[in-house]
């Protein structure tokens, strides 16, 4: 795996598109690192039946449409290396294919859907299922609410792990207080214990400390919330400015990809969510 794409904006030129490319765009100046303009393109046969499309007719406005949005950050970003993919594909597919040279894949919430993509909005599910690489869904309206924790859910398995380092790095380069939220574990899998709780909060302590000597000046909490995980974590949403989750928790439920917590998050959440799988 590489990230030389460096972060990776699904572009459909919906005005969910155009928000996820401002704040990629804004992600990869923090990070130094280039931007990439994705956007797959379809074969309209369900609109012209039995009639023959020229392959151009699709391609070209495709390609003009990631080189107008290139043009437009290059505007605000003249330093930065802008990339532009177009793939005939289905979203979910170029995206996840994409992430193995990613760093990072931001989204929209919706965008403008085709009879060929599945339903408005599955693609951030998809992707965030799929990808190799964190996923940002868009939720909410990320500038409107002057928000400024970075709030990471935190259950001790290997990708809550991953999304802790994740929401340091995160936290650090945006010079915010990371909140870190244990809430009660589902049923299946250990029961719930008050004890288990606090394991889970050493467990969390213990890689803040790890994550403290690449990001001394680090602000972190650490919460115990009595409440179930998809409640407590939706609450803490309101005041964060982005929510990091893990892929997947400690549920035994083989064969699915991303858990009911982050599902739930990526489809309901009041501010942008970050799908993080363990590495
Ligand atoms: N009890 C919890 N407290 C805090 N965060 C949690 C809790 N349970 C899950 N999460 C967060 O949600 C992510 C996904 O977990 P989940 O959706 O429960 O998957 P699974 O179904 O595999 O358990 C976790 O990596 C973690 O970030
Ligand atoms: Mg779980």
């Amino acid at each position: 795996m590489t990230d030389e794409l460096g972060v990776v904006v699904g572009y459909d030129g919906s005005p969910q598109a155009r928000q996820a490319l401002r704040w990629g765009a804004a992600e990869a100046a923090a990070r130094k690192s280039p931007l990439t303009i994705a956007h797959a393109w379809q074969w309209p046969h369900h609109e012209w039946p039995g009639e023959l499309v020229p392959l151009e007719l699709v391609r070209r406005p495709a390609q003009r449409l990631v080189k107008a949005a290139a043009a437009g950050v290059a505007h605000h970003h003249p330093e930065m290396i802008i990339d532009s993919v177009t793939g005939r594909d289905s979203p979910s597919a170029l995206l996840a294919d994409l992430s193995g040279q990613a760093a990072l894949i931001v989204l929209g919430t919706r965008g403008y859907g085709t009879l060929h993509s599945m339903a408005a909005g599955s693609v951030s599910g998809h992707v965030a299922a799929h990808a190799r690489c964190p996923v940002v869904v868009l939720r909410g309206d990320p500038a409107g609410r002057g928000a400024r924790d970075i709030v990471a859910g935190f259950d001790g398995s290997r990708a809550s792990m991953a999304a802790l380092d994740f929401a340091a790095a995160q936290a650090h380069r945006l010079d915010s207080t990371l909140h870190v939220i244990i809430a009660q574990r589902g049923r299946g899998g250990q029961a719930d214990t008050h004890e288990l709780r606090i394991q889970t909060q050493g467990q969390a302590w213990d890689r803040l400390t790890c994550r403290q000597h690449t990001h001394p000046s680090l602000r972190t909490e650490v919460e115990l919330i009595d409440e179930p995980a998809r409640a407590a974590l939706l609450e803490a949403a309101y005041k964060a400015r982005l929510l990091v989750v893990g892929a997947r928790g400690l549920g035994e439920v083989r064969g699915m990809l991303l858990g009911s917590v982050s599902q739930a998050l990526v489809h309901r959440a009041p501010c942008p969510v970050a799908v993080v799988h363990a590495r």
